[in-house]
């Protein structure tokens, strides 16, 4: 024996984005003024309502552990939202309360993966999807949603990639990076696929209220036939302005509730009771006027961010459907030069963008992506305008 670390972590890659955090942490520690849009958090705070329900529950004592799976009130108002939202009918008990989405990402695949099974990821994606199946000992194997495809997966590259080894799907809609949403229609299209295996649909739903195209949305747990094969996962880190509280939930079939709570019974014990509590507030309160406001002002920065990006010689940008995220295709600067410096791809564009225009963004690259680069539009007014003309000015300088 020794004392090696375990494969399961010196397997993970680290994020491709640690570099730029790094340096843009760095420059601004030296006093140097960073344009920031790689951040992927609303800008607004936790509306005003949630923060007394969290105040509440600190000043009349609960500060204690919760059941596993949360508290009932929470699973029962989020049984409410799946109803109201989705028309979807769980009973509360079907809901497990975790500590973010990323946590029932996580345990959604701790429970369903066992080694060596298959789990299809999109590509271009959330670059936690790989190294959570990873975490989970699974194979990760791309499907992909390609820019000329509007990032849609391509239907029978989905039917050719499900083979018996395939345990789980991760599926999400809005998009991260790419901002595309399905309509319902293709939402039924793409399950309709899924429907014919025997796998599980692991539905990451967290963008579902940053909608910009006036379209429902659909889960995937609403197709024919794929109720019970689905896991739904959202949570309030982006809706209601809440990533530090550390709210997500999942909602599944008895059998996988049971297995997550286990899992997460032995891990974390429960999620934080006062963050429990105001996450109920956040919910029942659903689409009150300070979401709205938010959600309206995304919207309004999409539109602005795109025409600026699309008046940019060289740049080609989509409309993002929903989340709040940009993603233009930046390969025409690729080869470029820049005072002797060669840009090859898009990390050597972010990190001299950084450098030098002081303007943080991140690379299609740790996306998956070659040749783009992600925008996020969760920032200022003021920065978005700084952060865009410092981009402009960049792109104009590589020959
Ligand atoms: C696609 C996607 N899923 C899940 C999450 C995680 O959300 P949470 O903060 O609730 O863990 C993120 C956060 O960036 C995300 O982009």
């Amino acid at each position: 024996m020794s004392r090696d670390l375990a494969n399961r972590t010196t397997k993970l890659s680290e994020s491709k984005t640690l570099v730029i955090t790094a340096t843009a942490n760095r420059m601004r520690a030296e006093g140097i003024d960073v344009t920031n849009l790689s951040v992927g958090e609303p800008d607004f705070n936790t509306p005003d309502p949630i923060k007394v329900a969290g105040h509440a529950a600190i000043d009349s004592n609960f500060t204690r552990y919760t059941a596993a799976p949360g508290i009932i009130e929470l699973r029962k108002a989020i049984a409410n939202k799946l109803l109201k939202d989705n028309q979807l009918k769980y009973d509360p008990t079907q809901i497990v309360v975790t500590s973010g989405a990323k946590h029932a990402l996580t345990g959604s695949l701790l429970a369903t993966v066992n080694p060596g099974d298959e789990v299809l990821y999109p590509v271009p994606g959330w670059l936690s999807y790989p190294e959570m199946i990873r975490i989970a000992e699974g194979e990760p194997v791309p499907y992909h949603c390609k820019g000329e495809n509007n990032f849609r997966p391509d239907l029978d590259e989905l039917r050719s990639l499900i083979t018996p080894q395939t345990k789980a799907i991760i599926v999400n809609n809005p998009s991260n990076p790419t901002g595309a949403a399905y309509t319902p229609d293709e939402i039924r299209e793409i399950g309709a696929v899924l429907a014919e295996h025997d796998l599980w649909v692991i539905s990451d739903e967290i963008y579902e209220k940053l909608r910009y195209d006036g379209e429902e949305h659909l889960s995937f747990a609403q197709v024919d036939g794929l109720f019970d094969q689905t896991i739904v996962i959202n949570g309030v880190s982006k809706a209601f302005a809440m990533t530090g509280w550390r709210i997500g939930y999942l909602a599944a079939v008895p059998a996988l509730v049971k297995a997550v709570t286990k899992l997460q019974s032995q891990m974390t014990s429960s999620c934080c009771s006062i963050s429990q509590k105001a996450a109920i507030v956040a919910i029942q309160n659903g689409e009150d006027e300070t979401m709205k406001t938010m959600i309206a002002a995304f919207a309004k920065r999409c539109e602005m961010v795109v025409e600026a990006l699309n008046q940019m010689d060289g740049v080609t940008c989509p409309k993002p459907e929903g989340a709040f995220y940009a993603f233009p295709d930046i390969s025409a600067f690729l080869g470029k030069s820049v005072n002797g410096k060669r840009i090859d791809n898009s990390i050597d564009l972010c990190q001299w963008l950084l450098e030098e225009k002081h303007i943080a963004l991140v690379p299609g690259a740790a996306f998956g992506a070659e040749g783009f680069i992600r925008i996020s539009f969760a920032a200022s007014d003021e920065d978005l305008k700084t952060g865009l003309q410092r981009l402009k000015e960049g792109l104009a300088e590589l020959k």
